[in-house]
């Protein structure tokens, strides 16, 4: 059951929640119950009716969506749609997915493991390589034990799903990412939304009685504004009221804490459930869940994204557990650093374009508002040479259509200020009007 807690129209019901409005209007292919044929779709079978008005529905909002071809080693530069460009748009934070030594550990455990798990975790699919990166992430992050996901995807269903049901409370951020809303969705818990960092908002949905379990879930460092959540705050507020704490690291792993293992070693605060991802900063794929070993044997026990799908192959393992490995090193030290100078030498350029927050971040949202408008940016951006995707709903709400900007500490300062120039003529190049 999902309740909406907070005032406004949208707010409160974070991203991706409620009936999707697109779906909603374009379903009028029925008439009393039955139904009527689609002008200009008379070869579709009955099962496929609509589909082609969703998509064109898609389109005239401007929200249809296409992938990019991308070619070529990840780094500071790639290739996309056949242009050459400076990519701002990956996640590859400290640019270890075109690491030497993290391609050579994919090399060596491939041929020490073979191409793949070949079952679940629980079946045969439990090698070494799984067990090798595990024990490091606890060590790394300081804690029992930890659990490796398929994906951050299926780590934050997984857990979520696992530690909470009805009768049980979630009270969760609205600009949580998808996974965790989705996870609320899956585990049937009441789910209570507070207003983006709002603490007052928290505690009043903490106060509820009458649940078995309370959890409060987050983002450390937000996808889609770069803006942090006051962890601090959130683990006094969660131990006072009796409340797990649940925190996702997937952009703050490797770019924050002493040895990159996040905003909330950074902060001296030890989250009930930390959730990390391997496919970002650590430059790979898969996702890990760190805590107390009994966490994770309830974890083990009661995830279905974790039993019921084939273990990630153990290259990938060996590649996530050298890219850990260097993120815990003195050269992620170096490329830490690299990066928060970056983020600092970028918000300085586009300052007129932020919206103000006390910290510079690796991820520099360019709000434009209208999706058809930031898409055309996107792509006169693309074509003088720097890649920075739009995002529009519904991964950010409507009428926050935005580009944004990912750094890596391998970007340069003349890259960034090649992006800041390019930005300003994307945007003249497309006025508010068009
Ligand atoms: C905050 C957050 N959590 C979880 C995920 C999912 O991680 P993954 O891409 O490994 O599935 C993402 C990114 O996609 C994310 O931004």
């Amino acid at each position: 059951m999902l309740s909406r807690f907070c005032t406004g129209v949208n707010r409160g019901e974070g991203r991706e929640q409620g009936p999707d409005p697109v779906a909603a209007e374009i379903r009028t292919d029925r008439v009393d119950g039955k139904r009527v044929g689609v002008i200009g779709m008379s070869s579709e079978s009955p099962a496929t009716t609509g589909w082609t008005a969703e998509i064109e529905e898609l389109r005239r909002r401007g929200l249809f969506r296409t992938m990019p071809k991308m070619e070529g080693l990840p780094g500071r530069t790639c290739w996309v749609d056949g242009n050459h460009v400076i990519n701002f748009s990956s996640n590859n934070y400290l640019g270890l997915a075109g690491h030497p030594k993290v391609i050579q550990a994919i090399v060596d455990a491939v041929q020490r493991y073979g191409a793949g798990s070949t079952a679940s975790r629980l079946i045969a699919g439990n090698c070494e390589a799984h067990r090798e990166l595990e024990d490091f992430i606890a060590r790394w992050k300081g804690t029992e034990a930890a659990l490796a996901f398929g994906s951050g995807y299926q780590a934050n269903i997984g857990v979520l799903s696992s530690l909470t049901a009805s009768p049980d409370l979630i009270v969760s951020d609205e600009l949580n990412h998808a996974s965790i809303i989705d996870g609320c969705r899956l585990s049937r818990a009441e789910v209570k939304v507070y207003s983006h960092l709002d603490l007052n908002r928290a505690e009043d949905a903490l106060k509820a009685d009458g649940f078995r379990r309370k959890l409060l879930v987050t983002e450390s460092v937000f996808s889609m504004d770069g803006d942090r959540a006051p962890l601090k705050e959130l683990r006094e507020l969660c131990t006072r009221r009796g409340a797990l704490l649940m925190v996702d690291e997937a952009h703050a792993a490797g770019v924050h804490g002493s040895k990159g293992q996040g905003l909330a070693e950074e902060l001296g605060i030890t989250p009930d459930v930390q959730m990390g991802t391997l496919g970002k900063a650590a430059g790979t794929s898969g996702a890990y869940v760190a805590g107390r070993s009994d966490l994770i044997d309830l974890l083990i026990n009661k995830a279905r994204s974790l039993i019921y799908t084939t273990a990630l192959p153990p290259s990938v393992m060996g590649g996530a557990s050298e890219a850990l490995r260097i993120t815990a090193s003195e050269e992620g030290d170096v490329r830490r650093a690299r990066l928060r100078k970056n983020a600092a030498l970028f918000h300085g350029l586009l300052h007129s374009h932020l919206r103000r927050r006390p910290e510079a971040s690796h991820i520099v949202p360019v709000v434009i508002g209208q999706s058809t408008r930031t898409m055309k940016i996107s792509a006169e951006c693309l074509g003088r040479g720097v890649f920075a995707h739009g995002i529009r709903y519904p991964t950010v709400p409507e009428g926050t259509a935005r580009l944004r900007f990912t750094l890596m500490s391998d970007h340069t300062d003349a890259d960034l200020r090649r992006a800041a120039q390019v930005l300003e003529e994307s945007l003249e190049a497309v006025p508010e009007e068009s």
